[in-house]
């Protein structure tokens, strides 16, 4: 029996219109953190959910800062809602943060072994910052790889937080997940730019994996998947944890706890990426950790 909802502890919702962030534009994520911290209302359950691909483009696009789109939504910008958030997130009354991955961050299995692999090396492209292609470093750009690195990514950034917050004693339930393939009937959804570019191998492809092999989630009940991560009482201890809904077979997905790609394992490289992506969002990488409170509300 699924376990019951938490019940949400602030009544903000209640009198304030939700703040609009575009997350191509850090200006932007900022002023939504600035009304969010302004309004000091509890977060129960942080949920970075958003995301975008446009496989099959050839030349990069860019966010309103210069950096390649993929990374900037996907992951800056995530990162500074984290960073700016915190202090509201751990006064919430059983405070949890959930970041949407994909298995397509692991090289070794299923999507992630099609095509060019996730990998961000040494992160030389985020050094770089502002007009890299590719966080590796690579100048030859490639969006099916962005965004695999930008998944690859999440699952570091959850992982580093959980890491932080345990090392300074206020240790936190991080939850890093992925839904599987999730390929909606409508003309909306997670494909529509790769639709654009290329409507007959996305439609074919759509067919073969949803509609025939049947490898595929529906957008419902991957909804449903990340609603119970982010209001059930699994349990599950505090700290970082992966679950992944995975294909057993035609029809068949088990949503299970699993074991991210070795390089999402690296506590070296989920430290640098922290660091270095603190410095391109103009914070330092304690941003965030330093006011924290301990109240609860
Ligand atoms: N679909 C899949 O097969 C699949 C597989 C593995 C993981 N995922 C992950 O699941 C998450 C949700 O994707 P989805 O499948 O639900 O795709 P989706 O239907 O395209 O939804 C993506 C969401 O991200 C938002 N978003 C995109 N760019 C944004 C921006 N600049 N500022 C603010 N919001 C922005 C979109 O808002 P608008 O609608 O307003 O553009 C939309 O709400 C993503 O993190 C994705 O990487 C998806």
């Amino acid at each position: 029996m699924a376990p019951p909802p938490r019940p949400c502890a602030s009544a903000w919702a209640a009198n304030s219109k939700p703040p609009i962030c575009d997350l191509a534009d850090l200006s932007n994520v900022e002023r939504c953190a600035e009304f969010l911290l302004v309004e000091d209302a509890p977060i129960d359950t942080l949920v970075l959910n958003a995301g975008l691909q446009y496989s099959g483009a050839a030349e990069p696009l860019w966010s309103a800062q210069g950096f390649e789109l993929t990374i900037a939504v996907n992951h800056l910008a995530h990162q500074a809602l984290l960073q700016r958030l915190l202090p509201l997130l751990l006064r919430g009354s059983a405070p949890r943060l959930v970041v949407t991955a994909s298995q397509v961050h692991d090289p070794s299995n299923g999507g992630g072994a099609v095509g060019p692999p996730a990998g961000v090396g040494d992160l030389a492209g985020l050094r770089q910052g502002p007009g890299a292609p590719m966080l590796d470093g690579s100048g030859i750009f490639n969006a099916e790889k962005a965004y695999k690195d930008s998944k690859l990514c999440n699952l570091l950034m959850a992982r580093e937080v959980g890491r932080r917050l345990r090392e300074q004693g206020t240790p936190l339930q991080v939850f890093a997940w992925s839904p599987g393939l999730v390929i909606p009937r409508s003309k909306g959804g997670f494909f529509r730019y790769s639709r654009r570019r290329n409507p007959v191998a996305q439609t074919l492809f759509a067919l073969v994996a949803r509609d025939l092999l049947r490898l595929t989630e529906t957008p419902s009940r991957a909804g449903a998947l990340l609603a119970g991560l982010a209001t059930a009482s699994p349990p599950e201890a505090t700290g970082f944890h992966y679950w992944s809904n995975r294909v057993l077979g035609p029809g068949r997905l088990r949503f299970e706890a699993s074991t991210p790609s070795a390089e999402a394992c690296s506590g070296t490289l989920a430290r640098q990426l922290w660091s270095l992506s603190a410095q391109q969002l103009g914070l330092t990488p304690e941003q965030g950790f330093a006011q924290l409170s301990h109240a609860s509300c």
